[in-house]
C-alpha cells in the first residue's frame, strides 16, 4: 500500500489519495478507512484496474485529473450550479428473464457518470440512479442508487424528483419479459418469450406535475439521427436532445469516444465533432445546463 497524505493546514483539511492495491477490501483495511473517516480524514479512492501486483481489483490510485477534480470542487467556493437539484440516469437497465439469465443492452454507463461528475464540479447537488455497471461511484454525490430492472429505476425515481434538472442518459431496455421463477431448462424446447413494454421514464417524468425546470434527454440512433431525435424531442417534451449516433456501436458502446448532435425544441442543431466522453459531459453542462438555468 502507498498514499499521498495531504495536510492542508490553513484550512484546517487532511485527506489521503490512497492507492491499496487490492489490500483495500481487506477488513482490516476498510476498519482502518472507517476509523480514520471517523476523525474527520478524508479519502480519495481509487479506481478498479491493474494493480501493480499483478493482481486486478479495486485499488489503483485515482487519476491525477480526478484528484484534481476533487480539489478543485474543494476551493472553488461560488459555482453555476450552486443550490441546483439535479438527477441522472445511466447506464443500462437489465431485465431478468429467470434466475440466471436477463436482456439488456451495450450501455457502459460512461457518459451519464461523466456528465454526473461535471455536474458536481459546477455546484449542483446531484442523484445519480444507475443501471448495472462496472465504474467506480463519482465523488460527492447527494445520492447514489444501483438499480437492476426499468422499473426500479422509474420507482426509485418518482421518490426523489428533482425540482431543477434531469438528464437522461440511461439506455433503458424498452421490453420487459415474464420472469420465470425457475432456470428455464433446454429439455422443455426453444422458449417462446413474449417481450412487454417497459415504462418510459424520460417520458414519465416530463409529463409529470412535478416536472422538473430543465429535462435533457438523449437518443441513440443508427439512422436518420437528427429527424428521429426531432420527434423524440416533442414525444418526450425534452427541453433538449442530444442525438448521439451509435451506428459505430463498438466505438461508443464502451469506448472513450462520443459524436452528438444538440437539438432543442426548435430544431436547432448543434453538431459537435467527435470528442471525448469526458470533453463532451464538459461542454454539454457548460454549453447547455449552466445558460439554461441561470
Ligand atoms: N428512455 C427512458 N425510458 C425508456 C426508453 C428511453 O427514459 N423506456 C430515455 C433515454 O434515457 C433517452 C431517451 O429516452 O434519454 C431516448 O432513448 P432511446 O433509446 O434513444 O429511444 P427510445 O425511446 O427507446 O426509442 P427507440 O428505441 O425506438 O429509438
Amino acid at each position: 500500500m502507498c498514499h499521498i497524505f495531504v495536510n492542508i493546514v490553513p484550512f484546517g483539511l487532511c485527506f489521503f489519495s490512497e492507492c491499496f492495491g487490492i489490500t483495500i477490501t481487506s477488513a482490516i483495511t476498510q476498519k482502518n478507512i472507517k476509523y480514520l473517516q471517523s476523525l474527520g480524514y478524508d479519502f480519495i479512492f481509487g479506481n478498479e484496474g491493474k494493480l501493480a501486483c499483478g493482481d486486478y481489483g479495486l485499488g489503483r490510485m485515482s487519476e491525477p485529473d480526478d484528484i484534481i477534480n476533487y480539489l478543485d470542487i474543494l476551493f472553488h467556493k461560488t459555482k453555476p450550479l450552486d443550490g441546483i437539484e439535479a438527477l441522472v440516469t445511466a447506464g443500462p437497465t437489465q431485465e431478468p428473464i429467470d434466475p440466471v439469465r436477463f436482456i439488456s443492452n451495450k450501455s457502459s454507463g460512461i457518459q451519464g457518470y461523466l456528465i454526473a461528475e461535471e455536474l458536481v464540479k459546477n455546484g449542483a447537488n446531484v442523484s445519480l440512479i444507475s443501471g448495472p455497471t462496472n465504474l467506480s461511484t463519482p465523488s460527492n454525490l447527494s445520492n447514489f442508487i444501483k438499480v437492476e430492472t426499468a422499473e426500479e429505476m422509474l420507482k426509485v425515481f418518482l421518490k426523489k424528483i428533482p425540482k431543477d434538472l434531469f438528464i437522461s442518459v440511461a439506455a433503458v431496455t424498452d421490453w420487459k419479459i415474464n420472469y420465470n421463477k425457475h432456470k428455464m431448462k433446454k429439455e422443455e424446447g426453444t422458449p417462446k418469450l413474449k417481450l412487454i413494454d417497459n415504462p418510459d421514464i424520460l417520458k414519465s417524468i416530463s409529463f409529470h406535475k412535478k416536472r422538473p425546470k430543465l429535462v435533457v434527454g438523449f437518443a441513440a440512433e443508427t439512422k436518420h439521427l437528427t429527424q428521429n431525435a426531432i420527434k423524440k424531442i416533442k414525444q418526450k417534451k425534452c427541453d433538449f436532445i442530444i442525438a448521439n449516433n451509435v451506428s459505430k456501436s463498438k466505438e461508443v458502446f464502451g469506448g472513450n469516444m462520443n459524436e452528438v448532435a444538440i437539438i432543442n425544441t426548435k430544431g436547432i442543431i448543434l453538431k459537435l465533432k467527435k470528442m471525448d466522453k469526458k470533453k463532451l459531459a464538459k461542454k454539454i453542462v457548460k454549453e447547455v445546463i449552466v445558460p439554461s438555468l441561470n
